[in-house]
């Protein structure tokens, strides 16, 4: 026992930002605590990423490595679910499995198929699982815990990350006057479009006011989930939150996406999706009754809908 201790790192705790209000709703104060996630020291929890990009792992890599035990996080594991992948994809992958022996896990067992063959990876009872997509370029300091923690609570079959970039949410952070009015800079002479996105878009008020850039409060909208400015728009605002110190006002608290029920919002071709699921929390229980033939056909759709539908559920953030 007294070995064990002596190898914990001397860490207080990662400091995680907090919001608290103030006279003006818009401006609340972000203030930065330690979390030593003492609660949290009992709990098996792993991440199982949606492994096939390595330009976007790269990226993700560095916060995954900060939320492992071994960093003072609360991670102790990553699952690398292999999706569709190159050689080289593969060969940089063993190479954060090589810097990392103990936590990266890579399971060559997995069989070609179906999308349920994923899911069948989270097989530990008791333990907690965060699925994470490998586009995801950005997780703030202590969200994983504060998932892990409203999960506990169970009041939610599923616990979703507050995602910028979301079906659902992103309309949610417009309502709460998350997102200020941004403006794309203006193109210098003699550059050219691409060259244009490398800027900030500057800030021009409070609140965005644009009509184009109206978030609809659906999955389906067409700002954010089809077109590129507006997904541009949320990342911009959190990058200019983070630069502000603002970005607490992201911040909504909780936030029921079965309030209004289940298969309330349709693609108009017959596909229903309550919430976008890229990056969310759930335990292996979860799944003891799960449809797999609808986690093979669609699993988002039977993860974010039709498995809450069944058992009379809800998902939040
Ligand atoms: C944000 O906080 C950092 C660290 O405390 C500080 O250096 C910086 O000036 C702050 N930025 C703004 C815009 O207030």
């Amino acid at each position: 026992m007294l070995g064990r201790l002596a190898l914990l790192p001397l860490v207080a705790g990662v400091l995680v930002t907090r919001r608290v209000a103030t006279e003006d709703p818009l401006r609340p104060a972000c203030i930065t605590v330690e979390d030593p996630f003492d609660d949290l020291r009992d709990a098996k929890i792993y991440a199982l990423v949606y492994y096939g990009r390595r330009s976007y792992v790269d990226i993700l890599n560095a916060y995954l490595e900060r939320n492992l035990r071994s960093n003072g996080g609360v991670l102790d594991g990553v699952i690398f679910a292999m999706v569709k992948y190159t050689i080289e994809d593969m060969n940089y992958l063993i190479m954060l499995q090589r810097r990392n022996p103990k936590s990266y896990i890579i399971p060559w067992h997995m069989e070609g198929g179906a999308w349920d063959v994923i899911w069948r990876l989270a097989d530990e009872p008791g333990a907690y699982y965060i699925k994470i997509d490998d586009d995801v370029v950005y997780i703030a300091d202590g969200a994983i815990a504060e998932m892990i923690r409203e999960k506990r609570r169970g009041r939610f079959l599923f616990v979703s990350a507050n995602v910028v970039n979301h079906g659902i949410l992103s309309a949610v952070h417009q309502e709460m006057s998350a997102i200020p009015h941004l403006a794309k800079p203006p193109l210098p002479e003699g550059r050219t479009m691409q060259e244009q996105k490398l800027g900030p878009w500057q800030f021009k008020g409070d609140l965005m006011t644009d009509p184009r850039f109206r978030i609809e409060h659906t999955f389906y909208s067409d700002c954010v989930w089809r077109r590129w400015d507006c997904a541009a728009l949320v990342h911009e605002a959190l990058l200019w939150r983070l630069e502000q110190n603002s970005s607490c006002l992201f911040d909504f608290g909780i936030f029921d996406f079965h309030a209004h029920g289940y298969e309330t919002m349709s693609d108009g071709l017959g596909r229903s999706i309550d919430w976008n699921d890229n990056f969310f929390a759930f335990q292996h229980e979860d799944f003891n009754d799960i449809d797999w033939v609808g986690v093979a056909t669609d699993d988002e759709r039977q993860m974010s809908t039709l498995h809450p539908k069944q058992r009379g559920e809800h998902a939040g953030r």
